[in-house]
């Protein structure tokens, strides 16, 4: 029982996550183009807030369920990942979450330091959204795609 628990949990923080990354490139990004600088300036200040406050909980979340899931199904297909396809695919899977981990931690990193800049914003949130179609596709894909 414990295990739907926690892949409800990963699941509701990924539709968290995925869905901001989505928000800010496929609807913030236009909005600009309508949008006074200065009044867009303050709608994404409020914006960067809310997420340096609400995402630090959701990427534990999502992390802290996705361990437990490979600690208690997982284990085995992690242990040798490329003798089955469902290995390869999850471990892949990891690695771009890993990456999305540090793009956040960078993100955070320049929010604190002052250093952030619409450059370097406009960078994260385009890797973001690729990382996220990938990671969506390699999380459906281990249970599809067999070879
Ligand atoms: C940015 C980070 C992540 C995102 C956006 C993400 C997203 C997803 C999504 C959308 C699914 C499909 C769930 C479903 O359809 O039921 C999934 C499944 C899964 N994820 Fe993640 N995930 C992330 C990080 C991780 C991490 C770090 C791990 C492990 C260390 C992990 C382990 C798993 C596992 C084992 C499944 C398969 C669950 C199952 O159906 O048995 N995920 N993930």
């Amino acid at each position: 029982m414990i295990y739907p628990l926690i892949l409800t949990l990963h699941l509701f923080a990924a539709l968290i996550f995925i869905g901001t990354v989505f928000f800010e490139v496929l609807f913030l990004e236009s909005i600009r183009k309508q949008l006074p600088a200065r009044v867009m300036l303050l709608v994404e200040q409020g914006i960067g807030r809310r997420a340096r406050t609400l995402m630090p909980w959701v990427l534990l979340v999502l992390f802290g369920a996705g361990l437990g899931m490979v600690w208690l199904r997982y284990l085995p297909a992690l242990a040798s990942p490329l003798s089955s396809s469902f290995g390869t695919l999850l471990a892949l899977k990891i690695a771009v979450a890993v990456s999305v981990l540090l793009h956040f931690l960078g993100a955070m990193f320049l929010f604190k330091s002052g250093r952030m800049s619409p450059r370097y914003l406009h960078f994260i949130h385009g890797s973001l959204f690729c990382h996220m179609i990938v990671i969506v596709l390699l999380a459906k894909g281990m249970f599809y795609l067999t070879w």
